[in-house]
């Protein structure tokens, strides 16, 4: 037991007193004895590096190169995206892809390469196996992107599963993003960053790491071009990342470096290569479409642990109406449960939960369910019933149900890696779907145990199906709640085929997006909190996972008004707009801070609704593309080296830039614009970057440009839809997509095309379809035609 275990100790023990802290202890020393006796020793280690090549056979899409002690597979897809595998390992068993491997490209072959080394090129690189194995992948042009070195093996002398270590160089002027989104990110610094979803227990602020999803996919992005590569294992792990540094003119630069460690799984590795944009679509087409979430998942949603009572639901609800506040969601927290107990509902607090539903549906509310993974160890608990009976919860090696503590107290957790547990669990959102609920969070599925010591989760020995191929929790741990998402979506597909199902999940891997999103998790009450929060819809959204968003004002405590405000406002222009907090936190109603605040949250509220069906459009688009609705402002111009560090502002689409105030006291904030004109969307301003803008950020609300020549759609002032264009610069043209939604179901809108430009002394907005150009289908509100000509 280190330091922090024993304060973490004392704390378990003391804090919750009692029963619940004792068996916290009683966990840890479980959890202990499971793995002194379940895992093999870490013995004598034998290193190993696949020396020199001896030869090739070319294959479909590329070919195997043989080494003295390994063999690489390289395999180019017809989609352009390059897999690389050592050891033999292929793309395949894979919890990341969304179904087989992609076909291989024919037109990529393996061919010999200068110094005994082999090449394959691609349409949009070329990668090199040199003839001691390093793999470099470069642009058409022959620039080097990323330069993996020979990795290196250390495998039990006596069997068993090695670890190996990857590193490899990227360009000096490279900037790393990803992970999974990191607390401190978006940019991701020199540092080791660590691959095992964690619950930080506690609220977390920048810095902290890791939280609880973490994923081995990087994106890197130099004036060489941009680059995304997946070290596809799931297993503990470490990525540690050093900036380049460019020697300014004196020849000396250093390059960027990655290192890669993993405790085991196969070393292979995907890259796609192009745009930023281009990345992500190849990502999405890789590890699937991200969902579609109904668009009332794109409104309001408030939350809260503790809201204790159906009167209580009622009365903040009420106070949403009475203050001509809109909502679209409320989310019970697992005090609606019997005794915490998932898929159960505490009848005495919230005796009619159906009609409370009812009601709330008909004013457009819907509710949304917490669901925890862990099932309390109760005979006559239902659901531990059922499960036993189905054999459904996690063994140890040797063959006891692993028992862990969470909110019920002792509790088991199902094997999501079996495909009979994930049916099962999936079927038992009927009964969620009976109490009238629409949408369903969840939570504690790293997955979590509170412990008094160690790591708070299962066993590493516990035992997982992992799809027939049998193993243990080092391997299932990241991919656990990915596989809970999965029985949850395909249980609501078929309970509810007609909805679009509404999930998201605190932890998660790569591919989590095809079954929904996620949200910050604990984030800490605090300007740093706030500051985190759009790092990790940043990195999320360049880890492939679009739908996400913070707990508004900070999990604990009690924000300012100040710092609520500000955290709302930005929120606003998140994907997922939630407020919710601990049970001990204070209030987060928005009229619980003054009628200023009132005020300016209604703004950000109404403005929020009227930017509905733009939001509706990010959605289709990240469906279709994988762009996420929030990206970074390099986005379109990653060779803006000024723009790669900036973690302060955000692109909404393609139409909008969104510059949140992040300390207290502001009245003005600098923004750095990317290339191009820009419209302050409150004064009509226009601004031109590339550079740096100073613009006011009054209490009444944050910085908000739309980009000239941008075309969204909106909801006008009588509650229909319509087009806010603006005008292009002169000589220029603009445009946006607009992508029209029934709100729910699976009908298949078509994107529609609109065009800005100037003719003459006017701009026109014209839609362009396949067989030709026409009027607009929606009314055009312009704006900015009066200011296009000035300069600032
Ligand atoms: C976890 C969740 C939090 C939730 C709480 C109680 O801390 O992250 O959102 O309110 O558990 O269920």
């Amino acid at each position: 037991m280190n330091g922090r275990d024993l304060v973490r100790s004392v704390k378990a023990v003391g804090s919750v007193g009692s029963v619940q802290g004792l068996r916290t202890v009683r966990a840890a020393w479980r959890r202990r004895r499971a793995d002194a006796g379940g895992l093999p020793r870490r013995g004598a280690e034998r290193a190993r590096v696949p020396g020199v090549v001896r030869d090739a056979e070319p294959g479909p899409g590329g070919g195997v190169v043989l080494f003295d002690r390994s063999e690489l597979r390289v395999l180019v897809t017809v989609q352009g995206a390059v897999f690389w595998g050592w050891d033999g390992a292929g793309p395949e068993p894979s919890y990341a892809l969304a179904g087989r491997c992609p076909e291989p490209d024919p037109r990529a072959v393996l061919e010999p390469d200068k110094d005994g080394g082999w090449r394959v090129v691609a349409e949009r690189f070329t990668v090199a196996v040199s003839r001691h194995g390093a793999v470099e992948l470069r642009t058409p042009g022959g620039v080097p992107l990323r330069r993996d070195a020979p990795p290196r093996w250390w495998e039990p002398v006596d069997g068993g599963p090695g670890r190996w270590m990857q590193r490899s160089q990227v360009a000096p002027d490279a900037r790393f993003f990803g992970l999974g989104g990191r607390a401190a990110g978006p940019r991701l610094r020199d540092g080791t960053y660590r691959l095992w979803n964690t619950d930080p227990g506690g609220s977390f602020a920048p810095g902290d790491d890791p939280l609880y999803i973490t994923m081995p996919v990087q994106m890197v992005v130099a004036d060489a071009g941009t680059h995304l590569v997946f070290h596809d294992s799931s297993w503990d792990g470490t990525v540690t990342l050093r900036e380049g540094e460019e020697g300014a003119g004196s020849g000396h630069d250093r390059a960027g470096r990655s290192e890669v460690r993993m405790d085991g799984g196969p070393l292979r590795c995907w890259a796609v290569v192009g745009s930023p944009a281009r990345a992500l679509l190849g990502w999405a087409s890789l590890t699937g479409a991200p969902a579609l979430p109904p668009a009332w998942a794109l409104g309001h949603h408030h939350a809260r642990w503790g809201f204790g009572t159906e009167r209580e639901v009622r009365r903040v609800v009420a106070g949403y109406r009475e203050h001509g506040l809109p909502l679209d969601a409320v989310h019970l927290d697992i005090d609606h449960f019997d005794a915490h107990q998932v898929f159960t509902v505490d009848r005495e607090r919230f005796p009619d939960l159906p009609r409370l539903a009812a009601e709330l549906r008909r004013d457009g509310i819907r509710l949304v369910s917490i669901v925890d993974p862990a099932v309390r160890a109760a005979a006559g608990n239902a659901v531990y019933d059922s499960g036993s009976d189905l054999d459904a919860f996690v063994r140890d090696a040797a063959g006891r149900v692993v028992e862990g503590v969470v909110w019920p107290g002792e509790s088991v957790y199902p094997d999501f890696t079996h495909p009979r547990v994930r049916k099962w669990w999936g079927g038992l959102y009927a009964e969620r779907l009976a109490q009238g609920f629409a949408g369903f969070w969840h939570d504690m599925n790293e997955p979590t145990s509170f412990t008094a010591f160690g790591e708070s989760t299962l066993p590493r020995s516990a035992r997982h199906c992992l799809d027939g191929r049998d193993g243990d929790h080092r391997e299932a741990h990241n991919v656990y709640a990915l596989c809970m998402a999965r029985a949850a979506y395909e249980g609501l597909r078929e309970l509810a085929p007609q909805e679009r199902p509404f999930c998201f999940s605190r932890a998660g891997w790569a591919g989590m997006q095809r079954y929904g999103g996620t949200w910050s998790g604990d984030v800490s009450t605090g300007w740093p909190g706030l500051r985190a929060s759009l790092a990790l819809v940043l990195g999320m959204g360049l880890s492939g996972v679009p739908y996400s968003g913070p707990d508004v004002g900070g999990f604990d405590g009690s924000p300012s008004p100040e710092l609520f405000l500000r955290w709302f406002q930005m929120a606003a222009y998140l994907p997922l707009f939630r407020t919710h907090s601990s049970l001990e936190a204070g209030r987060r109603e928005p009229w619980e801070f003054g009628p200023e605040v009132l005020r300016h949250a209604r703004g950000a509220l109404l403005e929020r609704r009227r930017l509905l069906p733009y939001f509706v459009t990010l959605a289709h688009l990240a469906r279709r593309t994988g762009a996420p609705y929030v990206r970074p402002l390099w986005w379109h111009t990653p060779e803006d080296r000024a723009l790669r560090d900036c973690d302060d502002a955000f692109l909404l689409g393609d139409c909008l830039l969104v510059a949140p105030v992040l300390a207290p006291g502001t009245e003005r904030r600098a923004v750095r614009l990317p290339r191009g004109r820009w419209y302050d969307t409150v004064t009509g301003l226009p601004h031109d970057g590339p550079g740096r803008v100073l613009v006011d950020a009054p209490v009444e609300r944050i910085p908000v440009f739309a980009r000239a020549g941008a075309v969204l759609a909106v909801r006008g002032a009588d509650g229909g839809p319509e087009l806010e264009a603006w005008a292009p610069a002169r000589g220029r043209t603009g445009g946006g997509l607009v992508v029209a939604d029934a709100g729910d179901g699976w009908d298949e809108p078509e994107i529609e095309r609109y065009v800005t430009r100037w003719e003459g002394p006017r701009v026109v907005v014209e839609r362009h379809g396949e067989d030709g150009v026409h009027e607009p289908s929606l009314p055009v509100r312009l704006r900015g035609a009066d200011q296009a000509g000035d300069q600032t």
